[in-house]
């Protein structure tokens, strides 16, 4: 078992709203549990370059109301290799740390996985965050809701212009290989149709359906299309699409990385607070090698092995077909 003294935190990945509010719950935490607490800047790559510096209460106070990372983040391609992890490990046994929370998405899970394996005596914990909520494991990761609902904020503005110009508009969403957001924004919003990785949607059947929309005289109409989706990108289905439906000015959006930005909404800062506190009460209690996450409104806790093997996320089927049967 595990016994630990100074636990060190990071975020790595794609940043995501919730972050700073499971990172001031993870200090605060282990503080009230009397450990000592670092916080490593950049992810991994602190973890390599030795960039890291002592977290106090004060460390993160009103931070919960702010977007991105307080600690920052990246993509770490050094520390996929033995030689950058065999640093990162030094570097962490230099300064007594003997428990990592690693907040991120699955390419973080994965780093993680590995180091623990590598160099067991360090207890890693993962905390879900992603705004592409495609992690086994926990129904919601952190920064999916406050994204979600960026999203529909910008649709519900396209759909005011695309309405007063009878146009169609294609709205292209992140969510890497899961069409998470481009399905719940798609519903909000009601998109006419939603394309998404997770259900092939021919073109031909997608313009049948906007024809048939045009005909039962809709004005307007938008869709969502996953980035992740199999036809292509937003420009070329809407090119596709404009030849064969002239009824239509077709115009597109590709809504960015405005996406992970913005403060995060209440679901998310409380989930990221629940998610540090858990995550740290669980390396308290000799647990390693896992992540937390929220399930039926529970913490549970996953194997990071069982959590990566998993890793494919279901959409649910009834959310699908109730979007198709309520945008007639
Ligand atoms: O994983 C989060 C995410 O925003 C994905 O939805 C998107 O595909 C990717 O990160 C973009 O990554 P980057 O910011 O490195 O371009």
């Amino acid at each position: 078992m595990h016994k630990i003294s100074k636990l060190a935190v990071l975020t790595s990945g794609g940043d995501a709203p919730g972050m700073n509010p499971c990172i001031r719950s993870v200090v605060r935490t282990a503080i009230y549990n009397k450990l000592q607490v670092v916080g490593i800047r950049r992810g991994y790559q602190g973890l390599i370059e030795d960039d890291m510096y002592d977290m106090e209460a004060r460390s993160v106070s009103n931070i919960l109301n702010l977007g991105g990372t307080i600690l920052k983040t990246a993509r770490c391609l050094p520390f996929r290799s033995d030689e950058g992890m065999e640093i990162a490990y030094q570097n962490l046994k230099k300064h007594g740390i003997d428990a990592l929370v690693v907040i991120g998405g699955d390419g973080t899970f994965t780093g993680a996985l590995r180091f623990s394996k590598k160099f067991p005596d360090i207890a890693v914990m993962g905390v879900p965050g992603t705004i592409d909520n495609d992690l086994y494991g926990s129904t919601y990761t952190l920064g999916f809701d406050t994204a979600t609902n960026t999203v529909i904020e910008a649709i519900d503005k396209i759909r005011d212009t695309a309405d007063a110009h009878d146009r169609l508009f294609f709205v292209e969403v992140m969510g890497r290989d899961s069409g998470a957001i481009a399905l719940r924004a798609g519903i909000s919003c009601g998109a006419e149709a939603i394309l998404l990785p997770e259900k092939a949607t021919a073109i031909e059947d997608l313009i049948k359906n906007l024809k048939t929309g045009s005909s039962n005289k809709k004005s307007s109409s938008i869709v969502i299309v996953a980035e992740g989706d199999k036809n292509g990108g937003a420009y070329d289905i809407a090119k596709k699409v404009q030849k064969e439906v002239k009824s239509y000015d077709v115009k597109v959006t590709i809504l960015g990385h405005l996406q992970r930005g913005g403060s995060p909404s209440a679901f998310d800062r409380i989930l990221g607070s629940r998610l540090g506190f858990a995550a740290v009460n669980a390396l308290l209690s000799g647990k390693s090698q896992m992540m937390v996450g929220l399930e039926a409104n529970h913490i549970k806790i996953t194997g990071l092995e069982e959590a990566l093997n998993q890793h494919e996320f279901k959409l649910e089927e009834d959310l699908m077909q109730m979007a198709e049967i309520l945008s007639i």
